[in-house]
Parts: structure tokens; C-alpha cells; sequence
């Protein structure tokens, strides 16, 4: 049977690498390919999103307060991710390394806390609370990234 956060975790692995790439090419003014990877961790970013937002935090919302509270919050810090990750990709179109370093600090410092977050907290609840529908729920995560994805091909 599979994990629900190791399967999340290794898209969060999966966009720090984007990320290091993006700074990576942009510092050898390598253009083309920090755009390209910043394009990448834009779709990378809504795939994940959707996983979260329509498959696993409904499963914490329903009656719960606290919990619905903290998917708000979640919520509220994707946005901002992905305005920034946008913010970046922007940067890289217009190949201006201050823009391009001050995007990819402020989208790092927001998902290193926000990712940290998951995986200690509601990745961990979710593997006890709902482990024994792991396969489905991933199953059904891929089936959301995979339309997300589609939309923006
Ligand atoms: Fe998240
Ligand atoms: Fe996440």
C-alpha cells in the first residue's frame, strides 16, 4: 500500500528541484531554460494544489472548525505561491536577474515553511486517519493533476 505523504512530499521535492533550476539557469542568463523551468513549476504548482485543494483537505473540512481553519489558511498561502511562482516565471520572460532573484526568494521562503507544515502536520494525519484508502485518494489525486495538467497544455 502506498503513502499519502510520500506521494505529496515527492511533488514538493519534485519543486524545489524546479525551483533550483530556475535560479540555476537564470544565474548563467541561460534564458530560455529558466523560463522554461519556471513554466514547469507553475504547472507543477497547480497540479499539487488541485491533489490538495479538491481531493485530500475536503476530507478534513467537513464539521470540523479547527481543521477547516487551517485548509483556509493552506489555501491562502497556495495563492500566494502560485501568484509568485507566476511572478517568477514573469522575471524570466523578461531576463531580469534582480526580479528573478527577488521572485524565487519570496515563493522559497513561503514554501519551505508551508511544505514543512504539511509533512509534519496533515500528511502525517492523513496516512492515520484515512491510510487504509491511500491507494484510492492517490488514485484519484492523479486523476485531478492529470485534468489540471490537460487544461493547461
Ligand atoms: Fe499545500
Ligand atoms: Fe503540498
Amino acid at each position: 500500500m502506498r503513502h499519502i505523504k510520500s506521494y505529496l512530499a515527492r511533488d514538493h521535492r519534485d519543486c524545489d528541484e524546479l525551483l533550483s533550476a530556475v535560479e540555476e539557469a537564470a544565474s548563467t542568463t541561460c534564458w530560455t531554460e529558466a523560463q522554461s523551468n519556471a513554466n514547469s513549476l507553475v504547472s507543477a504548482l497547480s497540479a499539487h494544489f488541485a491533489k490538495e485543494e479538491q481531493v485530500l483537505f475536503p476530507y478534513f473540512e467537513g464539521d470540523d472548525k479547527t481543521m477547516a481553519q487551517v485548509t483556509a489558511g493552506l489555501r491562502a498561502e497556495h495563492a500566494r505561491m502560485l501568484s509568485l511562482a507566476r511572478l517568477l516565471a514573469s522575471a524570466t520572460a523578461w531576463r531580469d536577474p534582480r526580479s528573478v532573484y527577488d521572485a524565487a526568494h519570496s515563493f522559497y521562503c513561503v514554501m519551505v515553511h508551508h511544505n514543512e507544515n504539511e509533512e509534519r502536520n496533515l500528511f502525517t494525519m492523513s496516512d492515520e486517519l484515512l491510510g487504509a484508502q491511500a491507494d484510492r485518494l492517490i488514485a484519484q489525486m492523479e486523476a485531478v493533476a492529470g485534468s489540471v495538467q490537460g487544461e493547461q497544455q
